[in-house]
């Protein structure tokens, strides 16, 4: 089934030069650029997107690392655009990521992972109307 879901191509990875790698995997792999957008995030918009983290130990510290600079945010859609996403970005910890995904090519720490991608259909809706309202 065709399906969106949020992409964000974190601070760390704007940073580093990885905006035109991320993207290319997306269009290699054949999914359609349905958004795009460079950002600095508040912290209520930050807050309120990783809002299911609100009682965890590392939550400040993901704000404060989410908001520290540009982002990319991006709608992809495509066949089973969600689970295949995270399947591409590979396991949140970059340790455990297997060669060939993005986290486990590109990355070494857990809260420096690179990308995001949205881990349900309703996390996907939830997330696209925070970023994209007039979606
Ligand atoms: P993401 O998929 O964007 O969703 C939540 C983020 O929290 C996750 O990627 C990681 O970057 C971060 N995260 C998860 N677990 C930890 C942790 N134990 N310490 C710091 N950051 C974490």
């Amino acid at each position: 089934m065709s399906e969106r879901t949020l992409v964000l191509v974190k601070p760390d990875g704007v940073a580093r030069g990885l905006v035109g790698e991320v993207l290319s995997r997306i269009e290699r792999k054949g999914f359609t650029l349905v958004a795009l957008e460079l950002r600095t995030l508040d912290r209520a918009t930050a807050e309120s997107h990783y809002g299911e983290h609100a009682e965890k130990p590392f939550f400040g510290e993901l704000v404060d690392f989410i908001t520290s600079g540009p982002l990319l945010a991006a709608v992809i859609e495509g066949r089973e655009a969600i689970s295949s996403w995270r399947t591409m970005m590979g396991a949140t910890d970059p340790a455990k990521a297997a060669p060939g995904t993005i986290r486990g090519d590109l990355a070494t720490v857990m809260s420096e992972n690179v990308s995001h991608g949205s881990d349900s259909p309703e996390s996907a809706a939830r997330e696209i109307a925070l970023f994209f309202p007039h979606l």
